[in-house]
């Protein structure tokens, strides 16, 4: 018997999650030195993690023989601290990312529907796909989030809403006071998901603990793989009422957590010279790009978070050109968006690398006068 005949019919045609090219992979086709290539590709912190967080990991290592804390006792404890909730209102994950699969396993089944928006974060529409829920994606004007449009597609049927905030790959936010009055009126046979992977880089983030607190089904979910420099530590969290953060702790695998990402992770929640730090890169590398982008005649779209989704006349040949001179950046032709590119914000050093390849770029494309 073949696997196709065995799949559940949910499966059968996934989406795909297309990730930013690793270097090596990219050195490997390029015959380019690693040590040469610059990754804008994934919205990682270009700073890497912070010295507390990497002596922690260090310090961890030893332990690897052991299974970690299933429970992630003490990171909790910090989480708890820090949002000042309860320890039992959060559920960690390997990466943000789990908690939308684990959402998925609670409450869709085929025949309930998971809105989002049409130019979202993609995790939304394939943790939707395998477990056989009907996507409803709203369409972004502006690539901007449509809160009442999200509002008027709630059906009978509608389990779940997934909003990023800032949303990857447009960079696009949404005031807290409209996030907080979604938030307050969603009917009671609907979950919502705020997403806030890139809220640190934010100067005014919306805050739904109260709503929380009043019995709201919200939850909030956050990674470390963003502003704190974690990403190949796989450690994320969500922040809920108690009974959705049992149910959501109750699907998690065993373990889903390593202790050196957990030790890695509490490290990081008490560095915060190395958050402002990372905030003060950003900000910066975020006024290079626009000014670089800008002096280039390449529109962006303005972005509150760590990277820069800029239009291109032919953003394919750009990326393909790009990467064969050793700057890898992120074409989001699977988000809709054909015609722009994704740029993550790196140091000043990687930003000027990658404006100047790209000057060369559109002068070498420049018909001869
Ligand atoms: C909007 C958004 N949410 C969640 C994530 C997931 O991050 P992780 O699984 O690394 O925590 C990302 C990663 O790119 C993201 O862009």
């Amino acid at each position: 018997m073949e696997y196709s005949e065995l799949l559940r019919d949910a499966c059968r045609q996934l989406p795909v999650y297309l990730p930013g090219k690793p270097i090596e992979l990219v050195a490997r086709e390029s015959g380019l030195d690693p040590a040469a290539i610059v990754k804008l590709a994934s919205n990682e912190n270009p700073l890497g993690m912070g010295a507390k967080a990497a002596a922690a990991a260090r310090q961890a290592i030893a332990e690897s023989g052991l299974y970690p804390d299933n429970s992630g006792y003490r990171l909790t404890q910090a989480l708890s601290r820090v949002h000042g909730l309860d320890p039992s209102q959060f559920v960690l994950a390997a990466g943000s990312n789990e908690i939308f699969y684990r959402l998925c396993d609670l409450f869709v089944e085929p025949g309930c529907e998971v809105i989002f928006g049409a130019q979202a974060f993609i995790s939304y529409r394939i943790a939707t796909a395998i477990a056989g829920g009907t996507p409803v994606a709203v369409p972004m004007p502006g690539f901007t989030h449509d809160l009442e449009a999200m509002r008027a597609a709630i059906t009978p049927r509608t389990r779940l809403i997934f909003l990023p905030n800032p949303n990857n790959p447009t960079g696009t936010a949404l005031p807290r006071a409209d996030v907080e009055a979604f938030a307050r009126d969603l009917p009671g046979h609907v979950i919502f998901c705020y997403d806030e992977a890139y809220a640190e880089y934010q100067s005014a983030p919306a805050d739904l603990r109260p709503h929380i607190a009043a019995g709201a089904k919200v939850v909030c979910t956050r990674t470390f793989s963003k502003i704190h420099g974690l990403a190949g530590w796989r450690i994320g969290y969500g922040y809920a009422g108690k009974e959705l953060a049992a149910l959501l702790n109750a699907v998690r695998p065993p373990f889903n957590t390593g202790n050196v990402a957990q030790a890695a992770a509490l490290a990081a929640l008490d560095d915060d010279a190395f958050v402002q730090e990372s905030r003060r890169v950003n900000a910066a590398g975020q006024r290079q790009l626009q000014e670089g982008l800008a002096a280039l005649g390449i529109e962006h779209i303005p972005s509150e978070a760590n990277f820069i989704l800029a239009a291109f006349p032919d953003a394919a040949a750009a990326a393909a050109a790009l990467q064969a001179r050793g700057v890898i950046v992120r074409p989001v032709a699977n988000y809709g968006l054909p015609g722009h590119l994704r740029i993550s914000v790196g140091t000043e050093s990687q930003n000027s690398r990658f404006l100047d390849v790209l000057a060369s770029i559109l002068v070498s494309k420049k018909p001869p006068v």
